[in-house]
């Protein structure tokens, strides 16, 4: 392996750091590298080309009060394929937070959980909802029109990278009509119409927007979507002629709302509201009501007959107690970040275009989340859904679900004790046809032998040993998003 160090920070973390969620598999890192020609088990396939990209929650500072790992910077890591050969590289987002807490080496912003503080602080940011809150970019990533776009799980800037080198390359505009409420993480690309599709949200009617980025970068159309008020959904889908966005039940409490404090609430007996838009127009948004939940993330979405179909992760108890002897620091991680605790669930909404009814059903008994799909079937019916298996009791993924949504067979691939997934992705074998058939790309963290691999799987075979385990230049951190982003030549 040939490696080169960009840049190593100073961590201002303790040495002797307990954290859950700086510790272990989320053990973050200080330095930025450049590497080639990796150390290879098995063979990397020919037919692989393009960039496997994920974004991490990453910090060099610790939160005054409580941190959680929502509030970590950023670190963008991408792996690219081409000729059987691959090359790494890491960097942190130097968002406009992250400069200005490294100028003033400490920490400047209110953590997600730290309610007090986000009531009380003093430090502007461009987030609206919590103007408190650093914009860290450390959620989601994807690629459009050839620059890799970070964003935030709140809403805020988009930072854009080459997808390969992690070359900074500012920030998107949109041409100078960046929305002034920012853009929320999970932008959608249609990779049929290289169309980028993203909402945002806020404290004041009409309370979020939707828009679409055409091919050519410009903002080809933004629109307002008006809620019954302010709403936190995190992730939207959309089919070949619609966009979906959603009002869940988990929401501020108005009460408290209208007093100034800001405390988000799972309201049971209210339902959870989906907008179907049309996209590339200003028609009518149909709304319609289905069972109340919170939905971190939708798999995919398609139009069948009169209805569309929206498959995603339901939870059944999205603000779980917890156990009762929690500190209020456990009880800050625990009932957010325990996809068991909270139940997810794979689930499909039918919301029938006609009549303006709403069915649903659950696809799968097993707790998962955090689906990908082969990317050419964005908007279409897909048959295949590779879901990660969250551990129990705290937020990491200890294997992964090759979910068939037809047959509802499920193939589990469960990682060994030590070693967890990220979220993995299906990249299509170069000239495939058939759905499934190409690769499944994620990186580990290896805590048995204190390293991070890139394991290939035959997306046909997901559980036969691995094609080929690609070593990274050190240990990464556990994160959030990943996204595939196949070679130009595909
Ligand atoms: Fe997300």
């Amino acid at each position: 392996m040939k490696v080169q160090t960009h840049q190593t920070f100073e961590s201002g973390l303790p040495k002797d750091d307990t954290h859950p969620y700086r510790t272990g598999a989320w053990q973050p890192q200080t330095t930025e590298y450049d590497a080639w020609d990796l150390d290879v088990e098995g063979e990397i396939p020919q037919d692989l080309a393009g960039t496997y990209l994920r974004n991490t929650e990453n910090p060099l500072l610790v939160s005054p009060e409580r941190y959680h790992p929502f509030d970590g910077d950023g670190m963008l890591h991408s792996i690219s394929f081409a000729g059987g050969e691959a090359q790494y590289h890491n960097r942190f987002v130097r968002t406009d937070g992250f400069n200005a807490e490294r100028q003033a080496n400490a920490p400047l912003y209110a953590g997600f959980t730290e309610f007090d503080r986000l009531q009380t602080l003093n430090q502007p940011s461009n987030i609206n909802l919590w103007p408190n809150m650093k914009d860290a970019s450390s959620t989601d990533v994807v690629v459009h029109r050839g620059q890799a776009l970070t964003s935030f799980w709140l809403c805020g800037d988009l930072y854009a990278f080459d997808p390969v080198t992690l070359e900074a390359q500012g920030r998107a505009d949109f041409g100078g009509q960046f929305p002034k409420d920012g853009v929320s993480a999970h932008t959608k690309i249609d990779e049929n119409t290289n169309e980028m599709l993203f909402f945002n949200y806020g404290l004041d009617a009409p309370y979020m927007h939707y828009g679409e980025i055409d091919a050519q970068g410009n903002l080809g159309h933004y629109r307002d979507v008006l809620l019954d008020g302010p709403r936190m959904p995190h992730d939207m889908a959309f089919t070949e002629n619609f966009a979906i966005v959603n009002a869940p039940s988990l929401f501020f409490d108005p009460k408290l709302l209208a007093a100034g404090m800001q405390l988000p609430r799972f309201f049971r007996d209210v339902p959870t509201r989906f907008g179907i838009i049309p996209r590339r127009s200003n028609g009518a948004v149909k709304w319609f009501d289905a069972q109340p939940t919170f939905v971190l993330h939708w798999i995919n979405a398609f139009e069948e007959d009169d209805e569309i179909v929206l498959d995603g992760f339901f939870q059944e108890d999205p603000m779980p107690k917890g156990d009762p002897n929690w500190t209020i620091d456990q009880k800050a991680l625990g009932n957010t970040l325990d996809l068991h605790a909270i139940k997810s669930y794979p689930h499909r909404w039918r919301f029938n275009m006609v009549t303006g009814e709403t069915k649903e059903e659950r696809l799968s008994d097993r707790i998962q989340e955090f689906g990908m799909i082969n990317g050419r079937f964005g908007g279409r019916r897909n048959r295949y859904s590779y879901n990660a298996l969250p551990c129990k009791g705290w937020f990491g993924f200890e294997g992964l679900v090759k979910q068939d949504l037809i047959s509802g067979a499920e193939e589990v691939v469960q990682l060994p004790a030590g070693v967890f997934a990220s979220e993995t992705v299906m990249a299509p074998r170069i000239g495939s046809t058939a759905e499934d058939d190409g690769y499944l790309i994620t990186f580990t963290m290896d805590l048995n032998n204190n390293r991070s691999q890139c394991l290939i799987l035959d997306a046909q075979n997901p559980t036969a040993d691995p094609l080929a385990a690609v070593s990274l230049p050190e240990r990464i951190s556990s994160g959030t998003h990943a996204f595939w982003q196949p070679a130009a030549a595909h």
